[in-house]
């Protein structure tokens, strides 16, 4: 039997979750693997909270820093979540003192994972982050073991439950953004400041972390672009079906002639495409390599369970003591790409202009569009009158474009913009027909 004696700090849900895992499973996890998970200490802001399992089982700590000098600690587990203060103090602090550290925190190790995992590489600990991207796919050890040697093209996920189920509610029920939000913070599919996660900024971190694995770019936020959800309507969902796409916020991470290509948006993606079809809370990934066509995973982005198990999949390759990188990479090695611009790609384009009722309209945005070499695919004749527009007098017009880039398109938005019928900002939105 191996003992491995773990403490931790945080006991929301996934933290609660992950005691009562190791409590539950604690006679399969030995008789499988001979390993014997003892929690030598735990923290938590409250104790006096409601849990799941009896806290007075375990040594209690006010101060999770404390946890860091109890003897003979294998591993130290983060889940308090700040994107820096305390849960970077605890975690190069661990990782200095040789303890191997996991964490879920996504937006620490977008933030500061260059310098901890250094840390982590010097003091010969690993720093483990599989419940970080997409709870409870084992996304991490899948690139950073399964497939390592190949070469990775591109990476294009659902990273983020909270904006998907969002897409999806509002789809289903053909409710409008602010209305399914309200809901979802109410049924508790979202969080009270869901910021992070309408704005794509959830995503964008879990995206530098995969960026890195998948290409061996230095851990950089900085890096992704990101565009979250609050401005799509339930028009561009309607209409956008009628065009045979659903809308999802995808997250895409490639290397472009040696140039880094980190994106987050709402993109058209095909509706028979796998990402399409992940829906509700639950998070879709898609990996493009030279050996492998598609490779496609599914499954519970989020939530106490998930990310626990994801967890328990860190302790048991500490267990398992294999020579594994903690990001796959020598932390030196790490190269810090030029970012593709990604203004300057081509690719089609879905319009939402809203306008006057009035005849001539559409003739003169077509012939603004053309004039700058705008080519269009596709006009929705006859779009249903808007079902945010009060005014009886207010339609959308839909247009699809062929592959143009947003220099060019821009433009001719500009000029749109400025007619007297145009009523607001056009909104536009890529189409990617690649995504699987
Ligand atoms: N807020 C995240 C989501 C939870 O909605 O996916 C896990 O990072």
């Amino acid at each position: 039997m191996t003992t491995l004696n773990i403490s931790i700090a945080g006991l929301g849900n996934v933290g609660s979750n992950l005691v009562k895992i190791i409590e539950e499973n604690y006679h399969s996890i030995s008789y499988k693997s001979s390993l014997n998970i003892n929690i030598v200490g735990i923290s938590a802001k409250n104790k006096s909270k409601n849990r799941i399992f009896d806290v007075k089982k375990y040594e209690w700590y006010d101060n999770p820093i404390n946890l860091l000098d109890i003897n003979n600690t294998n591993i130290f587990i983060e889940l308090i979540g700040e994107e820096k203060g305390i849960s970077f103090d605890l975690v190069k602090e661990a990782l200095q003192k040789k303890i191997n550290v996991i964490t879920a925190n996504k937006a620490l190790l977008a933030n500061h994972g260059n310098e901890l995992f250094k840390i982590a590489e010097d003091n010969s600990v690993k720093l483990l982050f599989e419940a970080a991207v997409a709870g409870g796919i084992p996304i991490i050890k899948t690139i950073k073991s399964s497939i390592f040697l190949n070469n990775i093209k591109k990476i294009s996920g659902i990273l983020n439950g909270t904006t998907n189920y969002i897409l999806s509610e509002m789809e289903n029920s053909k409710s409008n953004f602010d209305e399914v939000l309200k809901d979802a913070k109410s049924k508790g599919f979202a969080e009270q400041d869901s910021t992070n996660d309408i704005e794509g900024i959830d995503s964008a971190h879990k995206l530098s972390l995969l960026s890195a694995i998948c290409f061996g770019s230095k851990i950089n936020f900085k890096n992704v672009d990101f565009q979250g959800i609050s401005n799509i309507q339930i028009d561009d969902i309607i209409n956008a079906k009628k065009l045979g796409y659903k809308i999802k916020l995808i997250s895409t991470s490639e290397l472009i002639d040696n140039k880094i290509y980190n994106v987050v948006e709402p993109l058209l993606i095909k509706q028979d495409s796998q990402l399409a079809n992940v829906n509700n809370v639950l998070n879709g990934i898609i990996i493009q390599t030279d050996q492998l066509k598609s490779l496609f995973l599914e499954g519970e982005g989020a939530g106490g369970r998930p990310t626990a198990s994801s967890i328990m999949s860190d302790i048991y390759d500490i267990y398992e003591n294999n020579n594994n990188l903690s990001l796959g990479y020598k932390i030196d090695n790490l190269k810090d790409f030029e970012r593709v611009d990604n203004k300057e790609k081509s690719i089609s384009y879905y319009l939402r202009i809203y306008v006057e009722d009035i005849p001539g309209v559409l003739a003169k945005i077509t012939s603004i569009l053309n004039n700058f070499g705008v080519s269009i695919e596709t006009i929705l004749q006859m779009p249903e009158k808007s079902k945010n527009s009060k005014e009886v007098n207010k339609v959308p017009i839909i247009i699809t474009t062929h592959e143009t880039t947003h220099k060019l398109l821009k433009n001719s938005l500009s000029e749109i913009e400025n007619l007297k019928f145009v009523i607001s900002e056009v909104t536009f939105i890529k189409i990617d027909k690649s995504i699987y």
